[in-house]
């Protein structure tokens, strides 16, 4: 693209009002623009330019008059829409531009006591945090999917892994919990990130603050925001409410990735039925039947980190106040929180329809003698000591080669380490529940374990959790819209 090019429906020079004809095209350009990217911000932008001109009207710095005008004129910019605007840096440019098309040079005037540099911050925040509400939903969405198929599956027992190895028995409640408890700090990161978000820079002009009487603290009201980002350096320039919830978000997407990684191996033994809308066949192998939609899921942790990698890389070592580096942090964030937000929603349907087949899950809970831990605890509880009882039990291990020994044979390796029969200490009837994985898992009922008694006030717990999110995010989105309201009230005063 070149400078020199007429743009828009006005006859304005493309290199826009901001610029004039001080800079003229070449390479630079179009590799400065922003303007494609910033149809993310474009709302933001028309309700920031719309806060600020009402805030000018009410402290007099601009007449009523001329921000009635202003405000007439965004509201056309907006119905024309993103498309439409003439070509500019920027999109705070571009709709400056448009306004003075349509006001004439008194348009001007709304950039009166502000920069681009305290506009965009207010832009990415103001967009930013509609963004994180959505994916705090999902998160909250996938917590629902967890919490429900648990509930169904409390007394559903079945291996339980270390190192990918049968370890010792669980319930499918106990492992679906697992992850709603860390899905519900990614929540809390995501709610703290929202609210260190949701703080207004405008006002922060350059970086230097202005000799204008402004209302920083009305501008922020009218824009919902919970207060202001006081120092005009720091407003102007700080970044790291990106990259607090970029890493929040690349956090969580770790989080499902483990999710996604457990499903594609529990699908892969027949433990889980995934529903077909979260399967995808082989073009060339008929019996196929594969987890793509989990495989996908578990990539987008990927993407996440390489998003959070992109920012932070970007704004390491920055300068105070700000620099053009700033325009190309904003896109990592908008893909990363698009991409995580899609991909929690995908894991918490493939969780909703997931079935899992109660004997299968069963009849391999115990393989691998992963009740061996149950039988120490045994005679320790008797009063041998633990790593006496270890010995024992791995002694049987060893001589039962992978699979549960028999109860002779478990007592000859007791008489060989503990020079007596293991029935000294224990009853038959309590090895033989010790080996049964059903008795295995209702043994191990200390808080937060997988017995169905300890599991049942993890439901609790989580249930309360996900309600008092729940509450916290419709807070957030409700004074949201408030501020929509009012915003849109105290403009009608003037169009
Ligand atoms: N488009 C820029 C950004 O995304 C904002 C413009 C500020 N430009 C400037 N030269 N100070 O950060």
């Amino acid at each position: 693209m070149t400078g020199a090019e007429e743009t828009g429906d006005g006859d304005t020079d493309a290199s826009g009002v901001v610029r004039r004809d001080r800079f003229s095209g070449g390479p630079a350009r179009g590799f400065m623009s922003s303007l494609a990217a910033d149809e993310r911000i474009f709302a933001a932008d028309l309700a920031v330019d719309r806060a600020h001109a009402v805030m000018l009207a009410e402290q007099e710095i601009i007449g009523d008059d001329v921000a009635g005008e202003i405000l007439a004129a965004l509201d056309d910019v907006e119905s024309a829409g993103h498309g439409a605007l003439p070509d500019g840096e920027d999109v705070h440019e571009a709709i400056e531009t448009a306004v003075v098309d349509r006001v004439g040079p008194d348009g001007g005037k709304m950039h009166t006591a502000r920069s681009r540099n305290d506009e965009v911050a207010t832009c990415i925040r103001y967009r930013l945090r509609a963004d994180l509400l959505d994916a705090i939903e999902a998160t909250i969405a996938l917590r629902e999917a967890l919490v429900e198929t648990a509930a169904a599956h409390v007394d559903t027992v079945m291996p339980g892994y270390t190192h990918l190895q049968p370890a010792q028995p669980t319930t499918v409640a106990h492992f679906l919990l697992s992850y709603e408890s860390a899905v519900a700090r990614d929540t809390a990161r995501l709610l703290d990130a929202y609210d260190r978000t949701n703080r207004s820079p405008l006002g922060a002009a350059a970086f230097a603050g202005t000799p204008f009487d402004v209302d920083r603290e009305r501008t922020a009201d009218l824009l919902g925001f919970d207060g202001v980002v006081e120092n005009s350096m720091d407003a102007s320039a700080g970044r790291d409410f990106l990259a607090e919830a970029t890493a929040a978000l690349a956090t969580h997407a770790t989080t499902v990735s483990g999710l996604a990684e457990d499903l594609v191996i529990f699908a892969n033994k027949g433990f889980v039925d995934l529903a077909d809308e979260y399967s995808s066949t082989s073009s060339i192998m008929p019996q196929k039947v594969n987890p793509d939609t989990l495989e996908l899921v578990r990539a987008v942790a990927g993407d996440a980190v390489g998003g959070l990698t992109g920012l932070l890389t970007t704004l390491k070592g920055l300068p105070r106040a700000y620099n053009r580096d700033l325009q190309r942090a904003t896109p990592h964030a908008w893909e990363t929180v698009d991409a995580v937000s899609e991909a929690t929603a995908v894991a918490a349907g493939a969780v909703a329809t997931s079935e899992w087949p109660a004997e299968t899950l069963e009849a391999e809970a115990g393989a691998g003698f992963s009740t061996a831990t149950g039988v120490a605890d045994a005679l320790a509880m008797a009063g041998v000591p633990f790593r006496t009882a270890h010995e024992v039990l791995a002694a049987a291990a060893e001589r039962a080669d992978g699979e549960t020994p028999d109860l002779a044979t478990l007592d000859a390796v007791a008489a060989d380490v503990l020079g007596e029969s293991l029935f000294e200490y224990v009853s038959r009837e309590r090895v033989e529940a010790a080996l049964d994985p059903v008795q295995s898992v209702a043994s191990r009922d200390s808080v937060g374990g997988p017995a169905p008694e300890a599991v049942a006030s993890q439901l609790d717990g989580s249930e309360a959790g996900i309600d008092a999110d729940q509450t916290a995010l419709e807070e957030r989105g409700d004074a949201l819209e408030d501020a929509t309201e009012m915003l849109q009230t105290e403009v009608a005063h003037y169009v």
